[in-house]
């Protein structure tokens, strides 16, 4: 497999280049891109070889490698020949250019990237049937479902639950949430990951992207779609069956497992000679329980979020985002971020904005009109913030 990896020094894709490490044979990494960590690109350069690197931030660079940025940089990686597939491993809107370009290039997509799946989530699986893609998700979630959807056939599924650990504040009281500092949220339990993912699963914002992203993956109802808390974090995520029998899959909390599926699929990886690093099931107690909606208050959304537009749901993500900021900040409080959410989609429903987010042939639109969306709801929320 020819990897393009964009977003290689982050959290997932680290340990997407694990994978490779462990597989030299199987892998070759031909292109990796990255945001401004020049630093971490230059000792993966070393050791992985890339003929091409993408970096966004137009004031760093790196010696001695032909270096390419912008939507047309993206384009070019994955167009080129020696690339079979992409995987995109990026956080935020962005990792909507390198997926589109991988779809229309007809090559094999691996994505982790939820905010795009969120937005534009219709669109992809659209252009993905009309070039004839595949898409492998490598989330632990999604990429249960996926493997024991296409053992089983989706014809037999009749609801997906969706594990999510509860976070750190699981068990918190909630008169104590108006006191949470920025720290103490980025306290994962069971998981190290990047910041904003991080921060979304203390709010449960992360688990209400999955539902949305399972949602359009597996082209099934939000109401067949089911959270469940599972604080343990083994087993991630479970198919029922028309049957009445549950499926699930378990391994340690490591994003390793669901990588290494997903870049091997359809083969299963021999991890066991490879890692010390896993968990059986043996003496172990293990709870499923269902989510407080006043502890998670932005799981209400999920009523009515098949019913949102492609802007809307921008917003909705883009609000959140700059509530992370804020709250990082120190400007608002732990409680303040799923509520600016709920402010933000109503006054942007009332006050109606013209931001055009369709896909079009020239992606660099949408970040420009990314950009413009992000400044509009950033001067919103600075003026009721103040
Ligand atoms: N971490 C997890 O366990 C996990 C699990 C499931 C799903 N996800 C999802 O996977 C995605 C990545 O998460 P993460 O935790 O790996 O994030 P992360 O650690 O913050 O890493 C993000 C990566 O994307 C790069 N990047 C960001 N914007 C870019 C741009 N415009 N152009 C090129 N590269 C760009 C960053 O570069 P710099 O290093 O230079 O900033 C970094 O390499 C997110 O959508 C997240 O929700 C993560």
């Amino acid at each position: 497999m020819n990897i393009a990896l964009i977003g290689s020094t982050g959290s997932i894709g680290q340990k997407v280049l694990e994978v490779v490490r462990m597989y030299p044979n199987k892998f070759k990494v031909v292109a990796l891109g990255t945001r401004k960590n020049v630093e971490k690109l230059e000792e993966q350069i070393k050791e992985f070889r890339p003929k091409i690197v993408y970096i966004d931030d137009p004031s760093k660079s790196v010696e001695g490698i032909k270096i390419l940025r912008g939507c047309e940089g993206i384009k070019e990686i994955c167009s080129m020949e020696e690339v079979d597939t992409v995987i995109v491993a990026v956080d935020g809107y962005f990792g909507i250019i390198p997926s589109i370009e991988a779809i229309r290039n007809n090559k094999k997509l691996l994505t982790a990237n939820k905010e795009s799946i969120f937005i534009w989530g219709y669109d992809i699986i659209k252009e993905a049937k009309k070039y004839n893609t595949t898409i492998i998700p490598l989330d632990s979630e999604h990429n249960t479902i996926f493997n024991i959807i296409s053992r089983v056939g989706r014809e037999n599924v009749e609801k997906i639950l969706i594990t999510a650990s509860g976070g750190p504040f699981l068990r918190k009281e909630l008169k104590e949430f108006e006191n949470i500092s920025f720290d103490m949220a980025m306290e994962h339990p069971n998981w190290k990951m990047g910041k904003i993912v991080t921060i979304n699963s203390s709010t449960m914002f992360n688990k209400f992207l999955e539902v949305f992203e399972a949602h359009v993956f597996f082209e099934i109802p939000i109401s067949k779609i089911k959270v469940v808390i599972h604080p343990q974090s083994k087993i991630h995520s479970m198919v029922l069956l028309k049957d009445g029998t549950t499926w699930g899959i378990w391994y340690k909390s490591d994003m390793l497992f669901p990588i290494a599926s997903a870049m091997f699929y359809p083969e299963i990886p021999n991890l066991l000679s490879k890692t010390q690093n896993i968990d059986l099931p043996c003496n172990i107690s293990i709870d499923f329980l269902e989510p407080e909606k006043e502890r998670y208050p932005i799981l209400k959304l999920l009523d009515t979020i098949e019913n949102t537009t492609k802007l809307e749901r921008a917003i909705i993500n883009t609000a959140n985002e700059i509530a992370i900021e804020l709250f990082e900040q120190n400007k608002i409080k732990f409680t303040d971020i799923t509520n600016i959410i709920f402010r933000t989609l109503e006054n942007f429903r009332e006050k109606e904005i013209n931001i055009n987010l369709e896909i079009t042939e020239n992606l660099k639109e949408i970040t420009q009109n990314m950009n413009k969306l992000k400044s509009i709801v950033r001067d919103y929320l600075l003026s009721t913030i103040a």
